[in-house]
């Protein structure tokens, strides 16, 4: 484990700077290898993840696997976290002053891992990483900002019930690992958009 992600994960797992700390069960920071090329940020975390303290343990956690499960990729390669660390009640979405206050654990994640690319998964990371929305239309697409690059795709939990989307959450994760083995081959990638701060 490296060091400064470890002293993360017990300010995170102690941290009351926001309201969702009233009514979770546990936190849940960040997991994974730290010498990832890839960061993938979820929304927030469910019951289950509550429960235990880990991300994307639950039914739409199954899914991101078997979508890494396609790509070759096991979890314990990849890091995985969320846009804010403590469920919020009845899984609503996160507002906006949860998201600002719990953005700093997200930047120092970025900034201990330094990602070869950030995948965002659905429109409420979108939003919050990029400032970015209609998730359908920009998904699979490449973004440059400030020399970090990203990649869009779907929410996990929202290819529970939809077929189509589960195939199309596994068409990108194929996707996004292949562009990092061109990244780690230097080759030139396509850049889809480039977005200024
Ligand atoms: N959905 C998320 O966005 N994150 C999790 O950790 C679990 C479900
Ligand atoms: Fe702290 Fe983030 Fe949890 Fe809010 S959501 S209490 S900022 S760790």
């Amino acid at each position: 484990m490296n060091q400064k992600l470890e002293k993360l994960k017990q300010n995170v797992i102690k941290c009351k700077n926001c309201n969702l700390h009233k009514t979770r069960t546990n936190s849940v920071p960040g997991k994974g290898n730290f010498k990832s090329d890839v960061i993938f940020v979820g929304e927030a975390p469910g019951k289950n993840e509550d429960k235990n303290g880990e991300p994307f343990i639950g039914i739409a956690g199954k899914k991101l696997s078997a979508a890494l499960e396609e790509a070759n990729v096991s979890r314990d390669e990849i890091y995985i976290t969320n846009v804010v660390k403590c469920r919020p009640p009845d899984n609503r979405v996160p507002n906006t002053d949860e998201r600002n206050t719990c953005q700093e654990y997200l930047k120092e994640e970025i900034k201990i891992i330094k990602p070869k690319i950030i995948c965002v998964l659905g429109n409420t990371a979108f939003n919050s990483v990029l400032g970015g929305s209609e998730i359908t239309k920009f998904r699979g697409k490449i973004i440059r900002k400030d020399n970090q690059l990203y990649f869009i795709s779907v929410h996990p939990a929202a290819t529970i019930y939809n077929q189509k989307l589960i195939k199309v959450l596994k068409k990108d994760i194929k996707k996004l690992f292949k562009l990092i083995r061109e990244l780690n081959n230097n080759k030139e990638i396509k850049i889809d958009i480039e977005q200024s701060s």
